[in-house]
């Protein structure tokens, strides 16, 4: 049922989709060498026009834990985007020589726009500030293990939510599941764009609320979301300078939390969470990223290879 689809945005996946991917994850998980043939023979191109450390290995990780082959760039200065060539022809090429497309993008719309030319299936590692769906699917599939189900949970995002892909991605997919409540926490500058607010959550008629104050909320947290401040999307380094340390998680401020809140966090992070925090049992991040590569294990088994 995955054969030959995109993944350009959350939303191209149904709750039930999803739901079979996280299976198929937890099983991968605990069953050694389970799908360990599933893509021979099948190839993975991983086109990177952005920097990115997790997304891509874990991408490269999966396919060569189920037996395919990876190629690609991780640095556009060496394809021929640096000589003119445009996205459409790239991915139109590249169609003939691999089986799946995962890309990175600093334009917005461009995985939609990659989507319209390749001929094999095209998977959104993230286009500018606009989505990051397989970061989606890790981060449900992290609350899921972590809190056993995805409903009835307050979820606090922090950070920038202006710029930040993974927010919009994991807000607008959250919105679809039942009894979810969500708090932004940012500067002012940095709000969470309407898009998502007057889109996803009003339809959904989502309980959300904006602060700027992590220590009025953290108490009312389940899940504790925090980003990074994306300095690479910022007009002017002065700004990023004033919002970079907006939010700091330390000890002291988990005092006020729940002592089931989980904190999670795309990563990388830079100065947003304190590493003493990283000893405390309810700091999920390293884990969170261990489950990005069973989810896209579970995700390419699924749309190239064979699962039984
Ligand atoms: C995120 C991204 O690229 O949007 N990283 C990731 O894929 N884990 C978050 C970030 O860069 O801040």
């Amino acid at each position: 049922m995955f054969k030959g689809r995109h993944l350009v945005e959350p939303g191209n996946f149904s709750i039930e989709e999803m739901d079979d991917l996280f299976r198929l994850a937890e099983r991968i998980e605990t069953e050694e060498g389970y799908l360990r043939e599933s893509c021979r023979g099948k190839v993975l191109a991983t086109l990177f026009f952005e920097p990115s450390t997790r997304t891509r290995l874990s991408f490269e990780a999966a396919m060569l834990r189920l037996g395919g082959n990876c190629l690609g760039f991780a640095e556009p200065g060496s394809s021929s985007a640096s000589k003119g060539e445009s996205l459409a022809d790239t991915v139109r090429m590249v169609s003939c020589y691999a089986d799946a497309i995962v890309m990175r993008n600093p334009k917005e719309g461009a995985a939609l726009l990659a989507s319209r030319y390749a001929t094999v299936p095209v998977i959104n590692a993230g286009d500018g500030g606009h989505h990051h769906p397989t970061q989606t699917l890790t981060d449900l599939l992290a609350i899921r293990r972590f809190r056993g189900s995805i409903a009835h949970l307050t979820i606090g995002f922090c950070g920038d939510l202006k710029f930040g892909r993974t927010v919009h991605s994991l807000a607008k997919a959250l919105a679809r599941y039942p009894h979810i409540g969500m708090r932004f926490i940012s500067p002012p500058e940095l709000r969470v764009p309407d898009y998502i607010t007057e889109g996803p959550l009003k339809k959904e008629g989502i309980d959300y609320r904006e602060t700027d104050s992590l220590e009025k909320v953290i108490g009312d947290l389940d899940v504790l979301y925090m980003t990074r401040v994306q300095r690479e999307r910022f007009f002017n380094e002065e700004d990023y300078i004033r919002l970079k340390d907006s939010y700091i998680l330390n000890l002291e401020k988990m005092k006020t939390a729940k002592r089931d809140m989980i904190v999670l966090h795309p990563l990388p992070r830079v100065n947003e969470i304190a590493q003493e925090v990283d000893a405390d049992p309810r700091a999920g991040y390293f884990k969170q990223a261990q489950y990005g590569m069973y989810i896209r294990m579970a995700l390419l088994a699924s749309m190239v290879g064979s699962v039984s």
